[in-house]
């Protein structure tokens, strides 16, 4: 988000997730530590994480009535601006960060801009879907959106993710907007009118690649795909999975009937 050139941040979060706020303020203890042990690298990660004071706002959803409502329960704050939602279990790795790669095609589309991405038959109906208007390549057009569709009323294989730049309507919008699929209030239901009447919605298919750490999948695969990137651990993290990757082949071929020296002599 701040890549993307924003200054003021809103979580909304609900009890129990204190710890939050937490790692976003100062920790004189432990900077003095790092200071005294000279651990200036360190301190210097710490910094990228600081926020000026005042630059980030912390509300509470009391109850947990959809992503709708989480974003609805922010609106005081945000007035009358264009704003961007970032859902942080979707997780992008990318060269320009995400939000960065879209608010710049936003600033030539303005309206409303969801991150977008092509999933499979058996995903669709995890997801919110675009209903394709006009295909530009990067940039989609969307004459509406449906919320986790089932595969056979979903209007195209492009999915939502984590990523929007919505208008102030749809933050008034959703104060009105009634439970949808399973009896939360959707965002992308109140995209979905922005679409229908103002016809300013547009999918951008990012470049990079989303990990959903909603699910425990997921959360393994960026948590090794990020591991192998880190100067720091990278190699030693490949090796251990190439020697466990090498295992699980060999247990595999056990499994098969098949002894690893026959298939190693084909070069598989
Ligand atoms: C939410 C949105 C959905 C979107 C998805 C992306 O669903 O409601 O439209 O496609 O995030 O991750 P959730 O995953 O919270 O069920």
């Amino acid at each position: 988000a701040r890549a993307a050139g924003i200054k003021e941040f809103i979580f909304v979060t609900s009890r129990g997730k204190s710890a939050l706020e937490d790692y976003f303020d100062n920790a004189p203890e432990l900077e003095k530590n790092l200071r005294q042990k000279g651990k200036t690298d360190v301190l210097e990660i710490l910094r990228a994480t600081d926020v000026e004071s005042g630059g980030i706002a912390y509300i509470r959803q009391k109850k947990a009535l959809g992503l709708g409502h989480a974003v609805a329960c922010a609106h005081r704050l945000i007035a009358n601006e264009p704003f961007a939602v970032l859902l942080p279990d979707d997780v992008v790795a990318a060269d320009k960060p995400c939000l960065q790669q879209m608010v710049e095609a936003w600033e030539e589309t303005r309206g409303n801009m969801v991150g977008v991405m092509q999933v499979d038959d058996d995903q669709i109906s995890s997801y919110g879907v675009l209903d394709v208007k006009d295909d530009m390549n990067r940039l989609v057009s969307a004459r509406g959106l449906v919320e986790k569709p089932s595969l056979a009323d979903a209007p195209s294989r492009l999915a939502v993710i984590g990523r929007y730049i919505l208008t102030p309507r749809v933050l008034r919008d959703l104060r009105n907007t009634q439970p949808g699929v399973g009896g939360e209030i959707q965002l992308t239901d109140a995209i979905n009118q922005s679409a229908i009447e103002e016809d300013n919605v547009y999918g951008y298919r990012f470049e990079g690649k989303r990990y959903d750490c909603g699910s425990k999948a997921g959360f393994l695969e960026a948590t090794v795909d990020f591991a192998l990137k880190r100067p720091e651990l990278g190699d030693q993290f490949a090796r251990f999975i190439r020697l466990t990757a090498g295992r699980l082949g060999a247990d595999e071929l056990k499994s098969a009937g098949l002894k690893t020296a026959t298939l190693k002599s084909t070069g598989s």
